[in-house]
């Protein structure tokens, strides 16, 4: 059975047992498996020489990634435990949000390990190891983009200390939601979809743009895509859906521009202002909340 992506017993058994954290079982990888990376790998080479910022080209340079074979996790981070402290650590799924900051904090990116069906490369119902390896990793290996995730997983602990003083249930909840919401749709356009100022050009910093064939040039390239210098404000409010193409999207300067907006909302949060965001997309789940509360008692 492998492990594709939604139909991988080892996964589903995992799951059932409650470990998040697992050893990616190398062996059960099938040849249609390393096949679809061969693939995927292989269609997104020109793209990316095209579309991506040289900081993602360097770090795929300097992982050394085959080709042709899935990634054992443990060469990846030969190569890139080195350059960063930063670490690929395989999940079995979902990872709920404060678990999730919290590992970059400690510089340990939560990957999955199972990978999309070779027969159907552009439908992803779920993130697979070509997105968190091929699209995420590369830029781990950068410092300064490294330091941005690192702040990022403090302002988790900053958000589950500030709600651990609010008293009343209610407001601790909605406030808290709120906070996660920013989180979220901040990670979204940045992280995820965020592209930045590369002289006269715009590249490509954000994984989820870097592991989509089709999304990747349609974010540069399409009349129909809204691009914006990124301002917090506007991020933090606004809603996104996950199930098509983007249709708008924020523009960084470079890695240090991010890792001030990463501090700006730090102190914003601080600040209250992150407490009553717009409502909308993301949905905040219970187990996203109940991960900052057990933080936060
Ligand atoms: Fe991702």
């Amino acid at each position: 059975m492998g492990l594709t992506t939604t139909e991988a017993p080892f996964i589903e058994r995992a799951q059932r047992a409650g470990e998040l954290y697992v050893t990616q079982p190398y062996e059960l990888y099938t040849e249609e498996n390393h096949e679809a990376w061969r693939k995927l790998y292989s269609r997104m080479v020109p793209r990316w020489r095209r579309y991506a910022n040289e900081h993602f080209l360097r770090g795929i340079g300097s992982l050394c990634l085959d080709p042709n074979r899935v990634p054992r996790l443990e060469d990846v981070n030969r190569f890139l435990g080195p350059l960063t402290g930063f670490q690929a650590k395989a999940v079995s799924g979902y990872v709920p949000a404060f678990v999730f900051f919290d590992c970059l904090r400690n510089r340990a990116f939560p990957t999955t390990i199972t990978i999309r069906r070779s027969d159907r490369l552009d439908y992803l119902p779920e993130p697979d190891i070509f997105h968190d390896i091929a699209g995420h990793v590369p830029m781990h290996t950068d410092p300064h983009f490294a330091e941005t995730l690192v702040r990022f997983g403090q302002c988790a602990h900053t958000a589950a200390d500030l709600v651990s003083g609010i008293r009343d249930r209610e407001t601790q909840v909605h406030c808290l939601t709120s906070i996660i919401r920013a989180m979220a749709r901040f990670f979204w356009f940045t992280i995820e979809f965020g592209l930045m100022r590369s002289g006269d050009e715009l590249k490509v910093y954000g994984s989820g743009l870097l592991s989509s064939y089709g999304e990747i040039a349609h974010a540069i390239e399409s009349p129909e895509v809204q691009r914006y210098a990124l301002q917090l404000e506007w991020a933090i409010n606004q809603s996104f859906e996950i199930d098509h193409y983007q249709p708008l999207l924020f523009i960084v300067d470079s890695f240090d521009h991010l890792f001030s907006l990463a501090d700006q909302l730090e102190r914003w949060m601080k600040a209250g202002k992150l407490s009553n965001v717009a409502p909308g997309e993301p949905v905040v789940n219970e187990r996203d909340v109940a991960s900052f509360l057990a933080r936060a008692q």
